[in-house]
Protein backbone atom coordinates (compact mmCIF):
# COMPACT_ATOMS: atom_id res chain seq x y z
CA UNK A 1 0.00 0.00 0.00
CA UNK A 2 1.21 3.54 -1.01
CA UNK A 3 2.72 5.77 1.79
CA UNK A 4 4.42 9.02 0.79
CA UNK A 5 7.67 10.52 2.08
CA UNK A 6 7.24 14.23 1.94
CA UNK A 7 10.75 16.04 2.52
CA UNK A 8 10.54 20.11 2.66
CA UNK A 9 13.74 22.41 2.41
CA UNK A 10 12.28 24.71 5.00
CA UNK A 11 10.52 24.44 8.13
CA UNK A 12 7.96 26.72 7.24
CA UNK A 13 7.26 24.42 4.08
CA UNK A 14 6.29 21.34 5.75
CA UNK A 15 4.49 23.62 9.01
CA UNK A 16 0.94 23.74 7.06
CA UNK A 17 1.35 20.18 6.09
CA UNK A 18 2.72 19.02 9.76
CA UNK A 19 -0.06 21.22 11.05
CA UNK A 20 -3.07 19.08 9.41
CA UNK A 21 -1.49 15.52 9.76
CA UNK A 22 -3.90 13.26 11.90
CA UNK A 23 -2.32 10.48 14.40
CA UNK A 24 1.06 12.46 14.32
CA UNK A 25 4.11 10.53 15.86
CA UNK A 26 7.83 11.68 15.87
CA UNK A 27 11.07 10.17 15.54
CA UNK A 28 14.36 11.19 15.39
CA UNK A 29 17.17 9.32 12.99
CA UNK A 30 20.28 11.11 12.47
CA UNK A 31 19.21 14.39 13.71
CA UNK A 32 16.18 14.48 11.42
CA UNK A 33 12.67 14.71 12.99
CA UNK A 34 10.60 12.20 10.86
CA UNK A 35 6.63 12.76 11.56
CA UNK A 36 4.43 9.70 10.56
CA UNK A 37 0.47 10.02 10.47
CA UNK A 38 -2.01 10.69 8.06
CA UNK A 39 -2.47 14.03 5.59
CA UNK A 40 -5.40 14.62 3.78
CA UNK A 41 -6.37 11.28 4.48
CA UNK A 42 -3.26 9.52 2.98
CA UNK A 43 -0.62 7.74 5.03
CA UNK A 44 2.40 10.01 4.84
CA UNK A 45 5.93 10.99 6.73
CA UNK A 46 7.09 14.60 6.79
CA UNK A 47 10.71 15.63 7.39
CA UNK A 48 13.17 18.67 6.75
CA UNK A 49 16.58 17.48 5.19
CA UNK A 50 17.88 20.33 6.27
CA UNK A 51 20.41 22.13 3.04
CA UNK A 52 22.43 20.37 0.53
CA UNK A 53 22.95 16.75 -1.23
CA UNK A 54 24.27 14.71 2.03
CA UNK A 55 21.13 15.62 4.01
CA UNK A 56 19.11 15.11 1.39
CA UNK A 57 20.56 11.60 0.54
CA UNK A 58 20.93 10.37 3.89
CA UNK A 59 16.92 11.51 4.45
CA UNK A 60 15.84 9.73 1.87
CA UNK A 61 17.64 6.60 2.33
CA UNK A 62 15.83 6.65 5.97
CA UNK A 63 12.85 7.46 4.74
CA UNK A 64 12.81 4.24 3.08
CA UNK A 65 14.99 1.92 5.42
CA UNK A 66 13.38 2.73 8.39
CA UNK A 67 9.33 3.85 7.28
CA UNK A 68 9.23 1.91 4.67
CA UNK A 69 7.61 4.68 1.76
CA UNK A 70 6.60 3.81 -1.09
CA UNK A 71 7.05 7.12 -3.16
CA UNK A 72 9.01 10.51 -2.38
CA UNK A 73 8.03 14.20 -2.88
CA UNK A 74 10.41 17.25 -2.45
CA UNK A 75 9.39 20.62 -2.05
CA UNK A 76 11.12 23.79 -1.76
CA UNK A 77 12.09 27.06 -3.28
CA UNK A 78 15.03 27.34 -5.78
CA UNK A 79 16.66 29.82 -8.21
CA UNK A 80 15.29 30.21 -12.09
CA UNK A 81 17.77 29.28 -14.89
CA UNK A 82 15.01 29.00 -17.72
CA UNK A 83 14.55 32.51 -19.07
CA UNK A 84 10.85 32.34 -19.29
CA UNK A 85 10.17 31.77 -15.41
CA UNK A 86 9.51 34.22 -12.94
CA UNK A 87 9.78 34.46 -9.03
CA UNK A 88 6.34 32.21 -7.82
CA UNK A 89 6.97 30.10 -10.68
CA UNK A 90 7.10 26.70 -10.06
CA UNK A 91 9.21 23.62 -11.79
CA UNK A 92 8.19 20.48 -11.65
CA UNK A 93 10.97 17.67 -12.16
CA UNK A 94 11.35 16.01 -15.48
CA UNK A 95 14.78 14.71 -14.23
CA UNK A 96 17.38 15.32 -11.97
CA UNK A 97 21.25 15.70 -12.01
CA UNK A 98 24.23 16.94 -10.19
CA UNK A 99 25.47 19.76 -11.98
CA UNK A 100 28.32 19.83 -9.50
CA UNK A 101 29.52 16.35 -10.36
CA UNK A 102 32.50 17.41 -12.64
CA UNK A 103 35.13 15.08 -13.97
CA UNK A 104 35.67 16.84 -17.01
CA UNK A 105 39.84 16.67 -16.41
CA UNK A 106 39.27 13.04 -16.57
CA UNK A 107 36.61 13.87 -20.48
CA UNK A 108 33.79 13.21 -18.83
CA UNK A 109 30.60 15.48 -20.06
CA UNK A 110 29.78 17.85 -16.73
CA UNK A 111 27.22 16.39 -14.70
CA UNK A 112 28.55 12.80 -15.29
CA UNK A 113 29.11 10.57 -13.18
CA UNK A 114 31.92 8.40 -13.48
CA UNK A 115 31.56 4.73 -14.75
CA UNK A 116 28.00 4.86 -13.77
CA UNK A 117 25.14 3.95 -16.23
CA UNK A 118 23.41 7.21 -16.07
CA UNK A 119 23.49 10.61 -14.46
CA UNK A 120 20.33 12.07 -14.86
CA UNK A 121 17.70 10.59 -12.56
CA UNK A 122 14.45 10.30 -14.15
CA UNK A 123 10.81 11.51 -12.17
CA UNK A 124 7.89 9.25 -11.96
CA UNK A 125 5.68 9.90 -14.82
CA UNK A 126 2.48 9.37 -12.93
CA UNK A 127 3.51 11.92 -10.15
CA UNK A 128 4.49 14.55 -13.14
CA UNK A 129 1.35 14.27 -14.88
CA UNK A 130 -0.65 14.52 -11.65
CA UNK A 131 1.66 18.06 -10.55
CA UNK A 132 0.57 19.20 -13.63
CA UNK A 133 -3.17 18.60 -13.27
CA UNK A 134 -2.51 20.34 -9.72
CA UNK A 135 -1.08 23.74 -11.36
CA UNK A 136 -3.08 23.67 -14.06
CA UNK A 137 -6.74 23.41 -11.90
CA UNK A 138 -5.19 25.99 -9.41
CA UNK A 139 -3.99 28.74 -12.48
CA UNK A 140 -0.18 28.32 -11.02
CA UNK A 141 2.15 29.26 -13.66
CA UNK A 142 4.50 26.08 -14.23
CA UNK A 143 6.97 24.53 -16.33
CA UNK A 144 8.03 21.02 -16.36
CA UNK A 145 11.71 20.41 -16.94
CA UNK A 146 15.23 20.06 -15.26
CA UNK A 147 16.00 19.98 -12.01
CA UNK A 148 19.90 20.97 -11.57
CA UNK A 149 21.76 19.77 -7.94
CA UNK A 150 24.55 21.12 -6.48
CA UNK A 151 26.07 22.22 -3.19
CA UNK A 152 26.33 25.76 -4.18
CA UNK A 153 23.55 29.08 -4.50
CA UNK A 154 23.62 29.85 -7.36
CA UNK A 155 24.12 33.66 -8.33
CA UNK A 156 25.77 34.92 -11.15
CA UNK A 157 24.70 35.28 -14.69
CA UNK A 158 27.37 33.69 -16.15
CA UNK A 159 26.87 30.44 -14.34
CA UNK A 160 23.16 30.29 -15.07
CA UNK A 161 24.07 30.76 -18.38
CA UNK A 162 26.37 27.84 -18.22
CA UNK A 163 23.95 25.58 -16.79
CA UNK A 164 21.74 26.23 -19.35
CA UNK A 165 24.02 25.87 -22.45
CA UNK A 166 25.31 22.69 -21.35
CA UNK A 167 22.82 20.64 -19.41
CA UNK A 168 19.56 22.40 -19.97
CA UNK A 169 18.24 23.09 -16.73
CA UNK A 170 15.10 24.41 -15.55
CA UNK A 171 16.16 25.66 -11.71
CA UNK A 172 18.62 25.12 -9.39
CA UNK A 173 18.89 23.76 -6.40
CA UNK A 174 20.78 22.04 -3.91
CA UNK A 175 18.83 18.62 -2.56
CA UNK A 176 16.64 17.71 -5.41
CA UNK A 177 19.18 15.22 -7.46
CA UNK A 178 20.83 13.41 -4.14
CA UNK A 179 16.58 12.38 -3.60
CA UNK A 180 16.66 11.54 -6.92
CA UNK A 181 19.40 9.08 -7.19
CA UNK A 182 18.59 7.51 -4.07
CA UNK A 183 15.07 7.12 -4.80
CA UNK A 184 16.44 4.97 -8.56
CA UNK A 185 19.13 3.45 -6.11
CA UNK A 186 15.98 1.76 -4.39
CA UNK A 187 13.57 1.71 -7.53
CA UNK A 188 11.18 4.77 -5.57
CA UNK A 189 9.07 6.62 -7.76
CA UNK A 190 9.83 10.47 -6.94
CA UNK A 191 8.59 14.06 -8.04
CA UNK A 192 10.72 17.15 -7.29
CA UNK A 193 8.51 20.43 -7.04
CA UNK A 194 9.74 23.81 -6.93
CA UNK A 195 8.50 27.26 -6.69
CA UNK A 196 11.15 29.96 -7.75
CA UNK A 197 12.29 32.56 -5.26
CA UNK A 198 15.35 33.73 -7.63
CA UNK A 199 16.72 33.92 -10.84
CA UNK A 200 20.21 32.78 -9.34
CA UNK A 201 21.89 35.60 -11.07
CA UNK A 202 23.00 37.44 -7.56
CA UNK A 203 20.40 40.34 -8.34
CA UNK A 204 16.92 40.90 -7.29
CA UNK A 205 16.88 40.93 -3.78
CA UNK A 206 14.05 38.53 -2.54
CA UNK A 207 12.41 39.16 0.84
CA UNK A 208 12.66 35.40 1.96
CA UNK A 209 11.15 35.26 4.51
CA UNK A 210 7.93 36.58 3.21
CA UNK A 211 8.36 34.88 -0.23
CA UNK A 212 8.58 31.26 1.86
CA UNK A 213 5.24 31.57 3.19
CA UNK A 214 3.85 32.05 -0.05
CA UNK A 215 5.96 29.47 -1.51
CA UNK A 216 4.37 27.16 1.21
CA UNK A 217 1.26 28.06 0.60
CA UNK A 218 1.53 27.32 -3.07
CA UNK A 219 3.26 23.92 -2.80
CA UNK A 220 0.86 23.10 -0.07
CA UNK A 221 -2.33 23.25 -2.81
CA UNK A 222 -0.43 21.33 -5.44
CA UNK A 223 0.59 18.53 -2.48
CA UNK A 224 -2.85 18.47 -1.43
CA UNK A 225 -3.89 17.60 -5.30
CA UNK A 226 -1.27 14.84 -5.76
CA UNK A 227 -2.21 13.25 -2.34
CA UNK A 228 -6.48 13.49 -2.86
CA UNK A 229 -5.40 12.12 -6.07
CA UNK A 230 -3.75 9.07 -5.29
N1 LIG B 1 17.53 27.80 -3.78
C1 LIG B 1 16.89 28.96 -4.02
N2 LIG B 1 17.59 29.74 -4.85
C2 LIG B 1 18.72 29.06 -5.16
C3 LIG B 1 19.87 29.34 -5.95
N3 LIG B 1 19.99 30.49 -6.60
N4 LIG B 1 20.85 28.40 -6.02
C4 LIG B 1 20.74 27.25 -5.33
N5 LIG B 1 19.69 26.93 -4.56
C5 LIG B 1 18.69 27.82 -4.48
Amino acid sequence: SLRTGIIGAMDEEIKLLLEGMQEKETTIKAGITYSTGTVFGQPVVLCKSGVGKVNAAVTTQILIDSFGVTQVLFTGVAGALHPELNIGDIVISSRCMQHDMDATALGFARGTIPYQEVSSFPADPELILQAEKACRELKQTYLTGIVLSGDQFIASSDTVALLRDQLEGSCAEMEGAAVAQVCFMNNIPYLVIRSMSDKADGSAHVNFAEFTVAASERSHAILERILQGS
